[in-house]
């Protein structure tokens, strides 16, 4: 289907399109993953250990996909993922994304590595949870915080599974975190395919806009270097409370992927969980997201939200995490692939895409709504082994 110029197609065929048109350095920064990359795979390969069991002669003529989590209603049972960088994938960047998830009443998570400030983004009146990484100067973590309060944000994402950058093999072959400082080869690579070039002119190309007060005006990568480099791998659970005692809205913990952390962030006042492997970019090998939630659910599904991670891209994805014991789902590259392919549009098209398959998957499961997709749990499911 043609829908604004834009076919309708999978994230699949929006990946090759962003794939051609960014340079390969940036393509491969979202692509890629840590060491081996087992947990990148590992995420996907969980979901085709389930099979959503198809069942008839119910009346599914009406389907909701209305949503609550973290006291906040969404259309859908999905938002999208922070993603550093991604005003430098397309000149639309996070305020594109961020009017794509506005107009399907859906939210998104704002990363510390925007390229867009946060106030840019909030100007669209989007859905938005700051996401942050705690700094060794608490005072940046401080100041990031009122500054997303400012912006009417009422949730906050804490980031935990990047103690550190591990090596990302696809990043040190393209020397991704030196192009502060490019190669001849790095450049004539870069203008070969000048996609990027539109975002990064347009949002001023210079700084890593949620932490530029704190750097010196270098470039973006340059800049993101610094400030990767602050953050603080001595964080424990007692600067979760500091956090908890700081910030009165609500309070998400991404990167859980074990019973006992989960239970953790709950004692200590989180709101909610985003069980996490960060795409595959941080820990390999880690089981997928999928393997650990049913754990995770049976440990504190009855007192917090859970949201789910990594390796979504199908209707069947979200429906077979939300009958595990997710509450939603959130994701990452699809959308960054669209931005990248189309702009907004672009992400757009991987949302009414999305919204599709959940929808065909729910009614041809009998399933009308997410109550009863999370009733019905594992009983609407098949194991495929
Ligand atoms: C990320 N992710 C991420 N997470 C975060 O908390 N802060 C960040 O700045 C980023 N940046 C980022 C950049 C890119 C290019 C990707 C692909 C991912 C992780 C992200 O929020 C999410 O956990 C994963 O993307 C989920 O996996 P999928 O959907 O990409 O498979």
């Amino acid at each position: 289907m043609i829908k604004n110029g834009i076919d309708d197609g999978t994230f699949f065929d929006l990946a090759r399109k962003a794939r051609r048109r960014l340079p390969r350095l940036f393509a491969d920064y979202i692509d890629g993953g840590a060491h081996g990359e087992r947990t990148l795979h590992r995420n996907r390969r969980a979901f085709t250990q389930w099979g959503v069991t198809p069942r008839g002669l119910r009346d599914v003529s009406s389907i909701d996909l209305t949503t609550t989590c973290f006291g906040r209603t969404w259309r859908l049972p999905f938002f999208l993922a922070p993603v550093g960088f991604a005003g430098m994938f397309h000149a639309h960047g996070e305020a594109g994304a961020a009017r794509a998830a506005s107009r399907q009443s859906i939210g998104m998570g704002v990363s510390t590595f925007s390229v867009a400030a946060m106030e840019t983004v909030a100007a669209t009146n989007a859905d938005l949870m700051a996401q942050i990484y705690v700094m060794r100067d608490r005072a940046i973590t401080r100041d990031m915080l009122a500054r997303a309060k400012a912006c009417g944000m009422s949730c906050m994402i804490v980031t935990i599974d990047t103690a550190l950058t591990p090596v990302r093999e696809r990043d040190v072959r393209n020397g991704f975190r030196h192009l502060a400082r490019p190669t001849v080869a790095q450049m004539a690579g870069l203008l070969k395919r000048p996609a990027w070039l539109s975002g990064a002119i347009t949002h001023g190309g210079n700084t890593v806009a949620n932490i530029d007060r704190y750097t010196t005006a270098r470039g973006v990568m340059a800049q993101a270097r610094d400030v990767a480099a602050q953050i603080d791998p001595a964080l424990d659970w007692s600067d979760l409370a500091w956090l908890r005692d700081l910030w009165n809205g609500h309070l998400i913990v991404k990167g859980i992927m074990h019973p006992d952390d989960a239970l953790r962030a709950a004692e200590r006042g989180a709101d909610g969980i985003i069980v996490s492997n960060h795409g595959g970019r941080q820990m390999d090998p880690a089981p997928g997201t999928l393997d650990v939630l049913p754990a995770i659910a049976g440990a504190v599904g009855e007192r917090i939200d859970i949201i789910l991670d990594g390796g979504i891209r199908r209707g069947g994805d979200v429906v077979t995490a939300l009958a595990l014991g997710a509450k939603a789902v959130s994701f990452g590259r699809p959308w960054a692939w669209g931005l990248a392919a189309h702009g907004e549009r672009g992400v757009d098209a991987v949302l009414d895409r999305l919204e599709r398959e959940v929808r065909d998957v729910m009614a041809l499961a009998g399933l009308c709504d997410i109550d009863a997709v999370r009733t019905a749990g594992r009983a609407a499911l098949w194991p495929l082994g």
